[in-house]
């Protein structure tokens, strides 16, 4: 398993993690914790020790597994748990955001319960939140780090300007944000921005919420709500099917690998990519993680696989989002 230096903690990490929100079934169509467990547990025995979770996963249930999983191998020291704050809910699971200094006390403490610990590695904030002050939040969380609760200090889904602000009331050491092969918005410039300030980039929807494993056909109907984007309906989702067999073809014929592994070794391969989360929820999904080592992306592979994807998407592509 590939592996990366993460100055902020000392210490050596695999580039990919384990993403748990579908295995806490919210937006998910539901969990299954058995499976669930299973698949931290492959997970760990792949060599993969970094775990990314958020107390809005399962309303608590995906930090809890993680806990669980954890405290039964007793391994807890040798893993980094990246888990989030700034999302709260009430009784009927509906969340809103909340980023404030009185929230983020209260949900450091709530999260160091379920996951069993006391501390934690990576503390994201899950999105911004326009009600509160991003100085405000930023200095809550230093605090969290002198009291040594918290180890280091990472964003989600926050804008080059909003990372600034953030960076000058206090720490920040990792960003992480949605990239793959079909959502290149990052390339503009958070990815430039995290390579100049030395940040970790973790990179979410590696896989394009399953679009990218090569296993989606045609009779897939996307009702999960994680799936709403227009990239997994009618027309669209066709182009994309055909982009991904073309990408396979390419792997099998270049690599003798298949689609899965081209998409997180692109992104691997892309300068100031620090750690992809690959999202899973049955331990077999993570078979595929081994065929990622072996083989890298030069740049005319680079370009190839580009156009592929524009001859196949057009202007679909640089539309970005989804
Ligand atoms: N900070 C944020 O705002 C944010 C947002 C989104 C995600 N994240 C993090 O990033 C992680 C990964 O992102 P993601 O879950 O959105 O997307 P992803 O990793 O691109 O896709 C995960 C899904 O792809 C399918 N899959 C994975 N491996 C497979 C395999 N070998 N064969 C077939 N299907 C496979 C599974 O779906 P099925 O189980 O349905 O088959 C799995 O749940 C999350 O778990 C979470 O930790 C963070």
């Amino acid at each position: 398993m590939e592996r990366v230096w993460l100055p902020a903690l000392g210490r050596d990490v695999s580039r990919i993690a384990l993403g748990t929100w579908s295995m806490g079934g919210w937006m998910w169509g539901g969990a299954d914790n058995a499976s669930a467990r299973a698949t931290i547990a492959s997970a760990l025995d792949s060599g993969i020790d970094v775990i990314d979770t958020a107390p809005v996963y399962g309303f608590g249930l995906s930090e809890e597994l993680v806990g669980d999983v954890l405290a039964e191998r007793g391994v807890r020291e040798d893993v980094v748990i990246a888990t989030k704050l700034g999302m709260s809910w009430d009784d009927t699971r509906t969340p809103w955001r909340d980023s404030s200094a009185k929230r983020i006390r209260e949900e450091v403490h709530a999260s160091l319960r379920r996951l069993q610990t006391d501390y934690i590695d990576l503390y994201q904030v899950h999105w911004p939140d326009a009600a509160v002050p991003l100085e405000e939040t930023s200095a809550a969380l230093t605090a969290l780090v002198h009291e040594g609760l918290v180890r280091t200090i990472g964003v989600c889904n926050y804008s080059v300007p909003e990372m600034e602000t953030f960076a000058r009331g206090g720490r920040l050491e990792a960003s992480q944000f949605r990239y793959n092969l079909f959502e290149r918005a990052p390339e503009v410039d958070t990815l430039p921005f995290c390579r100049e300030r030395g940040l970790a980039t973790l990179v979410y929807s590696p896989l394009a919420r399953g679009l990218l494993t090569g296993t989606m056909t045609a009779e897939h109907e996307a009702t999960d709500e994680a799936r709403r984007g227009e990239m997994f309906h009618g027309e669209s989702f066709g182009r994309h099917l055909a982009v991904v067999a073309s990408l396979d073809e390419f792997a099998q014929r270049e690599y003798g690998r298949r689609v899965i592994h081209l998409a997180i070794r692109w992104l691997l391969d892309q300068p100031g990519m620090t750690i992809a989360l690959w999202g899973a929820r049955k331990p077999e999904q993570l078979d595929a993680v081994v065929g990622v080592d072996g083989f890298s992306l030069d740049d005319a592979a680079m370009s190839a696989i580009d156009s592929i994807i524009a001859t196949g998407l057009g202007d679909e592509l640089s539309a970005g989002g989804h």
